[in-house]
């Protein structure tokens, strides 16, 4: 329901309760050098307010908490299945959908079967573990999107867009190389940015007319659905589920991470029309995460997400949802601090190669953004720049397109004076950026190496 108010309220009252350690700044700089300077490291009772990631960290409903109890553990064929199934082809009525344990567990499936060397995946952005599964077939992730996409203060209100025309010019040149072309919905590399409906529809009319088919990487569905119904002309009217059942209507299959707007705690699925393509998926699945009817998941699992996907289409949850994230990004944005916008879905993002313009890319000013961040209040947040995505496939490194400090903020788990506080904390750090050191990395991994990688100061 849309108030006359201007206040914000959480819709929602609390059920139960988990405790929150406070720490001193002293024992978070212990913490933190133990943790090799790498959040990922840290223990999160060390932590205060957890912005690292908004996956599988939101907060469940009684009516989840509920579901759960009507869990039913049958190996094969189990009744929690056939609601699981039911609930997303409710929103996403693709011929198969195939459960996996979470996200990059259908990612890894479907780039085993459809990568390979001397292949070609475009998408607008590949999320870290999408490129890691594309590049460990031995194919290789494109990036296609929109130049305002990749400028941090530029507004637009579609900055997830694909660029049709680079997508047209690579089909033209390479069709046959081209296993499949995804769109990521919302952006979260870029910014957790939208994709509009026009943009999909564009993207999709190429992809068909050479015969290439349109997966959507569709984490955050519903958000990018809500951002098309309030700022795409046309779309102000219609249902959220009816503007992802279009979505879903111009692509020929998905991945899915159920741990985002779905409200899982763990969870995902492939879906997809193709009989052949399915059947081979199923294969791999059935060696790597499970029976068909359950994927890597737990009945009671099934049941979770299939209440969450329910929840997660209402308007007033989204409502509530996109304008508490721009609360946050809006109070930064006024008090100078440089962030990403416009203020995207889930998370907002710092510009820590505007804040902490002192410091090179390849000293990693994002990481020393969040370090900071830590130390001064015990909020962890995550880099995403060039610890994340800058080791390349042949082994040098190079600046990524932005240095960015994501806050990604778990559904309906903090409240607004939590936000208030972590504003305050972000201004004093913003205050004293320029006393903020860049880092060297003493220990890497082979991949994804900003999950494991160990950092020092430098002087
Ligand atoms: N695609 C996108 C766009 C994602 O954001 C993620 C996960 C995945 C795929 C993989 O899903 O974690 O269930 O295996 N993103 C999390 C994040 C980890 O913090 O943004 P998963």
């Amino acid at each position: 329901m849309e108030s006359s108010f201007s206040t914000i309220i959480e819709p929602f009252r609390i059920h139960s309760v988990e405790p929150l350690r406070m720490t001193t700044s002293d024992d978070r700089r212990r913490a933190i050098e133990d943790a090799g300077f790498n959040l990922f490291n840290l223990h999160a009772t060390d932590v205060l307010i957890d912005f690292l990631t908004d996956s599988g960290t939101g907060a469940m409903s009684r009516d989840q908490w509920a579901a759960i109890q009507q869990g039913d553990e049958s190996y094969a064929g189990s009744p929690s299945w056939f609601r699981f199934e039911a609930a997303v082809k409710d929103l996403f009525p693709f011929k198969h959908v195939i459960p996996t344990h979470q996200g990059r567990a259908a990612e890894k499936i479907l780039f085993s079967v459809l990568g390979g060397d001397g292949r070609i995946v475009p998408n607008n952005t590949h999320f870290d573990t999408t490129r890691a599964n594309v590049e460990a077939s031995g194919a290789r992730a494109v990036d296609l999107l929109i130049a305002e996409g990749r400028e941090a203060s530029t507004v637009h209100p579609f900055k997830g867009n694909m660029d049709v025309a680079e997508l047209e010019k690579l089909l033209a040149a390479q069709r046959d190389d081209v296993p499949v072309v995804f769109l990521t919905i919302t952006n979260n590399s870029g910014g957790g940015q939208p994709v509009s409906l026009a943009n999909i529809r564009a993207v999709s009319e190429t992809c068909h007319r050479y015969g290439v088919p349109l997966f959507l990487d569709s984490c955050r569905f519903a958000e990018n659905a809500w951002f098309i119904h309030e700022r795409e002309p046309g779309q102000g009217d219609r249902e959220i589920a009816d503007i992802v059942r279009e979505i879903a209507s111009l692509a020929d299959g998905m991945t899915m991470s159920a741990k985002k707007d779905p409200f899982g705690n763990i969870g995902g699925w492939l879906a997809l029309n193709d009989d052949d393509l399915a059947e081979r998926c199923r294969t791999v699945l059935i060696l790597t995460e499970g029976f068909p009817t359950y994927g890597g998941l737990a009945g009671r699992d099934l049941e979770a997400i299939a209440q969450g996907l329910r929840e997660a289409v209402h308007p007033d949850y989204l409502r509530y949802r996109i304008r508490s994230t721009a609360y946050l990004g809006d109070a930064l944005d006024a008090a100078g601090v440089p962030v990403v916008k416009p203020i995207g879905g889930h998370a907002v993002y710092i510009d820590a190669r505007a804040l902490l313009s002192h410091i090179p890319a390849l000293q990693y000013p994002g990481q020393s953004l969040a370090v900071a961040l830590y130390i001064t209040g015990g909020i962890r947040s995550c880099e995403i720049g060039s610890v994340m995505f800058g080791r390349q496939p042949d082994g040098t490194e190079k600046p990524a397109d932005m240095e960015l400090v994501r806050l990604a903020i778990p559904r309906r788990t903090y409240t607004q004076s939590h936000i208030d506080y972590v504003i305050e904390v972000v201004k004093a750090v913003a205050q004293d950026a320029s006393n903020l050191r860049g880092y060297r990395m003493v220990r890497e991994p082979l991949a994804l190496r900003h999950f494991t990688a160990e950092f020092e100061p430098l002087d």
